[in-house]
């Protein structure tokens, strides 16, 4: 039986990724900080660590697996990555476990390690016209991310690529963009814009307005977790080491994405575009070369995807309003 290691098993993508792999008959071992938040988790084994400590990597690794997801990092949407209060310890953290990943999957022999890089590496200069941003990734350099969150990722693609380069670390590298899905976070803080839009039109009344940052002509291209899911496994079967995009080409402005959840709620919105933390002007992914590599890039319109997250969301909204207070 074939054995992986997600790390970051607790959060939305791993917690999706370990029933991936236990659906193909993998033996999986999941760690993270804290448990999965919404459903307990499909592993054979979950682990509370923090991979910061390198005795804690050192421990998890005691098993030659064949394949490990480094998924464990210190992230959020807009609201957190882009207010500049969270930068030194995104970059602590996540460096950190990186690092300690790198080095000890070399020394415990792992097979194959992924890791999930993101689209906010790519240079703010490619994005800032909305119609038509750059994100194919040979635009990756010079490099300018407008985020430390994307400087932490680029180091660390990089450093993952120098231990393959001089120690034969067999890695996959993808850059993701914007993923979205029930089960993410949806509320807190840290949620992106996808679940944010579906919290605020489950909340809203017919007829009544929500409140968006900026002036909703800022575009983004989003893809649905079943579809990450699909490509994370193709390229791991793949001979192609990346960084490779994970995204959707489908691009929409964050005032039409507002439009396109209320139709699936069945409510009539008003937008009230506010100031808030906007990061980019536009973003979508490029996928020509995942295309040519892997002979398959993601193809689900948008709309099906934010069906099932919204159903999922009105369904937590509910539970929340439900829930009687104690005084
Ligand atoms: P998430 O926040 O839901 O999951 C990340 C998990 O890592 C969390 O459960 C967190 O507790 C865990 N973690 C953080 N620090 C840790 C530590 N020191 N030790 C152990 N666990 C630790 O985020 P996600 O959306 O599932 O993202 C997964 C990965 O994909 C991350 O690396 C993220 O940067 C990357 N990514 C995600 C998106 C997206 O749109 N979701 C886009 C680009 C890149
Ligand atoms: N989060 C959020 N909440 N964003 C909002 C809201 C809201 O209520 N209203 C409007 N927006 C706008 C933001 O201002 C931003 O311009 C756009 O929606 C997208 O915001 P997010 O989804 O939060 O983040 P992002 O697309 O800029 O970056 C995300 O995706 C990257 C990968 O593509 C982040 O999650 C990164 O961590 C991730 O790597």
């Amino acid at each position: 039986m074939k054995t992986a290691l997600v790390c970051g098993a607790g959060g939305f993508i791993g917690g999706h990724l370990v029933k991936k792999l236990k659906s193909e008959g993998f033996w999986v071992r999941g760690i993270d900080l804290k448990p999965n938040e919404f459903a307990a988790s499909a592993a054979n084994e979950f682990i509370i660590g923090d991979l910061t400590n390198p005795v804690v990597v050192a421990d998890v690794l005691n098993k030659p697996f064949d394949e490990v997801y480094q998924l464990a990092a210190d992230m959020g949407g807009a609201g957190y990555i882009f207010t500049g209060e969270n930068d030194a310890n995104v970059m602590h953290n996540s460096a950190l476990v990186n690092l300690n990943i790198a080095e000890l999957s070399v020394k415990a022999g792992v097979k194959k390690l992924f890791y999930s890089s993101s689209a906010c590496i790519y240079p703010a200069y490619n994005q800032n016209d909305p119609d038509n941003p750059n994100c194919a990734e040979h635009s990756a350099y010079p490099a300018a991310p407008d985020s430390d969150y994307g400087w932490e990722k680029l180091f660390s693609e990089r450093m993952f690529l120098a231990y393959s380069r001089n120690y034969g670390l067999n890695v996959r590298i993808a850059r993701f963009h914007n993923i979205f899905g029930p089960e993410g976070t949806w509320t807190g803080g840290k949620e992106k814009v996808p679940a944010a839009l579906c919290r605020k039109i489950a909340e809203a009344e017919d007829r009544g307005q929500i409140e968006v940052w900026g002036d909703g002509k800022q575009t983004r291209s989003f893809l649905y977790i079943d579809e990450c899911l699909e490509g994370v496994r193709r390229l791991m079967q793949s001979d192609f080491e990346g960084p490779v995009n994970i995204g959707s080409e489908e691009m929409v402005s964050v005032n039409q994405l507002a439009h396109m959840i209320a139709a699936i709620a069945g409510k009539e919105i008003h937008i009230h575009n506010i100031p808030g933390p906007e990061g980019v002007r536009g973003r979508r992914s490029d996928n020509k070369l995942i295309y040519e590599k892997l002979k398959w890039a993601p193809s689900v319109p948008l709309k099906d995807g934010l069906a099932k997250t919204y159903a999922w969301i009105n369904a937590q909204v509910k539970v929340k309003v439900d829930q009687p207070t104690y005084i």
